[in-house]
């Protein structure tokens, strides 16, 4: 509607680009001023006029088209009000006419490589993992919506010389058993053992070493041991992705790149770009006012960012991506910045296409998720946990709803999933339980209430058609709503340019609260058909993009709460 106020603007205006006039646009403060006011004052300098003299001699020149019901002079401005019944036919309209609502095909035939999630073998999956996960995983679902072809990698931390250590741990102080039954919490107790004893006996960091060595030169023992303590660790990672209901295409992780890092090293070599520093190989980035970026230690050994390189260069030769983005803490900025940096010395133009998008940290309220040792809370507890706690609400509230069990875990997973998506990444997110479950502020368990709430609505209508008297759509509330049914597309887009879930999360609670706002003021089943069914049109539409923008956070909806 504003493209046609300025397009019917810049008819009876010279000297100003449509650009221009569109900035000169603005939203007046009251409905009944109208839905567009242009002010006249960049005008009056032009033209040297007084500015309610150009609004009246506009005025006076224009000839009103259809969607306008009025245009009226208010002192140095011109008020624009729009036919409201005809605005929202054309918001239905496009609703009606698209197949992919809010979504484009601007990506079509681009790839689109995501490097999410990424937790470390033998490690714990903590909740800094939960949000690179969570946070990828929207990512994706807003890029496939628009399009592209979206590979979703899995770049496991499964190689390194902490494997050699805890292949030293394991002879020395572990037991087949209790890896097999405590799984990565074992690992991580001889691994910390290690550590303790190496205070102790520093030789115990040589054979760590040496086993790490044999690892990468492809010795049997070390290798069968390092693929179990593999296992064991995706195993329990599977099940955080099958609780979010998350899945990859590619689990290679850095040891994928062992035999491919050799190559990598050689054109680093050959292009000029490595220096031995203390029997190390690294590229100096003094002239980028970077640390240098280590290739191999002095025993030869490669390093993540060995491994950060060649899998770019892997994914650009498989992939040919148009973009390749890397989900991770803001604390591994500097890391991304080096290699994304040899990548360019390189001489590989692809490397404005690598993209770190990173996020700030996760804590407790009233405790602390991570310490300085290390996340201690595993994502699993936590994910547990916020289903228990629906659990017992719906006990409390709702016993009788039909299966309770689904519904804890899609409010309890979507609780925790919008929790971390609704504020901008970069911030630090908050655990308070009280806030995340709260089914009235502005949280997952709100929006998926009112979700449910129109699902009720519709239910309790039963059947109706599709016949839309739009004249009866020009209230306030019905207004707003089909403004926020309308600004869908372009939130979206503006979701997936600043790599930003959280404009997704936000939009879905304006939606949800002008939803509930139209089902307070507008009564929908009422005996007169012509308001019902129109009505219910209206609240179908609704329910269908809460699921959607929900979906691009990675929850789902219960039609009954
Ligand atoms: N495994 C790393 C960690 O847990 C994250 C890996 C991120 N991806 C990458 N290509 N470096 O911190």
């Amino acid at each position: 509607m504003k493209n046609k106020v300025v397009d019917l603007l810049s008819q009876y205006i010279d000297g100003f680009e449509k650009a221009e006039l569109e900035s000169i646009i603005e939203i007046p403060p009251k409905p009944e001023m109208g839905d567009f006011a242009f002010p006249c004052f960049k005008l009056a300098k032009v033209y040297h006029k007084a500015p309610p003299l150009i609004a009246k001699e506009l005025s006076e020149k224009i000839e009103q088209p259809d969607f306008l019901s009025e245009i009226r002079v208010m002192g140095g401005y011109l008020n624009f009000f729009v036919d409201k019944s005809q605005y929202a036919k054309k918001i239905v309209d496009n609703y009606l006419n698209s197949d992919n609502y809010g979504g484009s095909d601007e990506g079509s035939g681009k790839t689109i490589c995501i490097d999410y999630s990424s937790p470390n073998v033998a490690k714990n999956f903590h909740v800094g993992h939960l949000r690179t996960t969570i946070i990828g995983n929207s990512i994706y679902k807003i890029y496939e919506k628009l399009g592209y072809h979206v590979e979703r990698i899995n770049h496991l931390g499964d190689w390194g010389t902490q494997f050699g250590k805890l292949i030293v741990a394991y002879k020395r102080w572990g037991s087949k058993e209790a890896v097999e039954t405590n799984g990565i919490s074992e690992l991580m107790s001889i691994y910390v053992k290690f550590h303790d004893e190496a205070e102790k006996e520093p030789s115990l960091n040589d054979e760590a070493r040496a086993w790490f060595t044999k690892m990468e030169h492809g010795d049997e023992e070390a290798l069968s041991i390092w693929k179990w303590f593999r296992d064991i660790s995706l195993k329990e990672f599977l099940r955080v992705y099958d609780m979010l209901g998350i899945e990859f295409d590619s689990y290679a992780g850095e040891s994928f790149y062992n035999d491919k890092m050799a190559a990598v090293i050689e054109e680093l070599k050959d292009k000029g770009l490595i220096t031995v520093s203390d029997g190390a190989q690294i590229v100096n980035l003094d002239e980028y006012n970077m640390p240098p970026c280590l290739i191999t230690k002095k025993d030869g050994s490669s390093l993540y960012a060995t491994r950060d390189i060649s899998a770019a260069l892997y994914r650009k030769k498989t992939y040919d991506f148009s973009k390749c983005i890397y989900v991770t803490g803001l604390e591994q900025k500097l890391h991304f910045a080096q290699w994304f940096k040899v990548i360019e010395l390189m001489g590989y133009d692809w490397y404005k296409d690598l993209i770190h998008v990173p996020y700030g940290l996760v804590s407790l309220k009233g405790g602390k998720l991570s310490t300085r040792h290390g996340n201690v809370i595993y994502a699993e507890d936590i994910l547990k946990e916020s289903i228990q706690k629906i659990e017992s609400i719906i006990e409390e509230k709702n016993p009788e709803l039909p299966d309770k069990e689904t519904v804890a875990k899609q409010v309890g997973i979507g609780a925790i999933l919008f929790n971390t998506l609704y504020n901008q990444r970069i911030k630090d997110v908050v655990f308070d339980w009280e806030k995340i479950l709260n089914f009235d502020g502005e949280t997952g368990p709100y929006v998926q209430y009112t979700y449910a709430r129109a699902a009720s609505v519709l239910r309790k209508i039963g059947d109706y058609d599709t016949t839309i008297d739009y004249s009866l759509l020009t209230d306030e509330a019905s207004m707003a709503l089909l403004k926020e049914i309308e600004r869908y597309s372009a939130v979206v887009k503006d979701a997936a340019d600043k790599l930003e879930p959280s404009i997704i999360a936000r939009y879905a609670v304006d939606l949800a609260q002008s939803f509930n706002k139209f089902y307070h003021d507008c009564q929908i089943n009422v005996e007169d058909t012509n308001i019902k069914y129109t009505r219910a049109n209206i609240v179908a539409i609704t329910k269908s993009i809460l699921k959607d923008a929900l979906g691009l956070l990675g929850m789902t909806c219960p039609e009954q709460m």
